[in-house]
């Protein structure tokens, strides 16, 4: 699929500001700092549409992209970030839950995980908790370009056996890299077969 047009829409703080469209929706989620922004960027050919930090805990809203005029991209708070008070954190996840929850044009949900680390507690329970909410989902190895491409698998594989233990079939996974644009073809490919009637 070609991205012939991608524009910021809005930013909305609880779950009632979301938009009032009916276009399908692919939300990025993930531990603050996973690369979520910078996916939205590199998958609309951007280098500045969704902000980007090195500091963890920048997007702190639901940003809405409107791509090519007929769906959308949707930018989320990280979670696991312990430097936010406790306030804000707790703010912050049911900002996430309640959009997950709640929010009917959802199409897919792209959960994004380091490459880098070995599975990670708070990325397995919230796979589990979105397949218990009954959300479609695929998992998103990022920054692929920091580490052999072996040990990137590694840790796909061991991810992969932890959600057996739950899950009668492994998620779809796809190996990616902002920084080189690893992935995009995957991604796009995706959300092109989820829009198709
Ligand atoms: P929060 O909004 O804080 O939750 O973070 P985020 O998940 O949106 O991450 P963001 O896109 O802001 O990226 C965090 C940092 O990781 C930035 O310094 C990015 O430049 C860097 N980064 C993101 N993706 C990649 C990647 O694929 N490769 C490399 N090498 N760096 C990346
Ligand atoms: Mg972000």
């Amino acid at each position: 699929m070609k991205i012939k047009s991608a524009k910021f829409h809005l930013s909305a703080a609880d779950i009632r500001a979301c938009p009032a469209w009916a276009w399908r929706e692919f939300a990025f989620v993930g531990r603050s700092n996973v690369g979520k922004s910078s996916m939205i960027n590199m998958l609309a050919g951007k280098a500045s549409l969704a902000k980007v930090s090195a500091e963890p805990g920048k997007t702190q809203l639901i940003n809405f992209f409107v791509m090519n005029e007929a769906w959308s991209l949707v930018d989320l708070p990280g979670y696991g970030y312990a430097k936010v008070t406790k306030h804000q954190k707790f703010d912050f996840s049911l900002l996430i839950k309640g959009y997950l929850e709640q929010r009917e044009n959802l199409a897919c949900v792209f959960v994004l995980i380091d490459s880098r680390l070995p599975p990670q507690r708070i990325d397995l329970d919230f796979v589990q908790w979105l397949e218990s909410c009954g959300v479609a989902f695929v998992l998103v190895f990022t920054k692929a370009d920091k580490l052999a491409a072996a040990k990137v698998q590694t840790n796909i594989d061991l991810f992969q056996q932890q959600v057996c233990q739950w899950r009668t079939e492994a998620p779809e996974v796809i190996v990616s890299s902002s920084k080189s644009g690893s992935g995009r073809i995957a991604i796009l490919k995706t959300i092109e077969r989820v829009l198709l009637p």
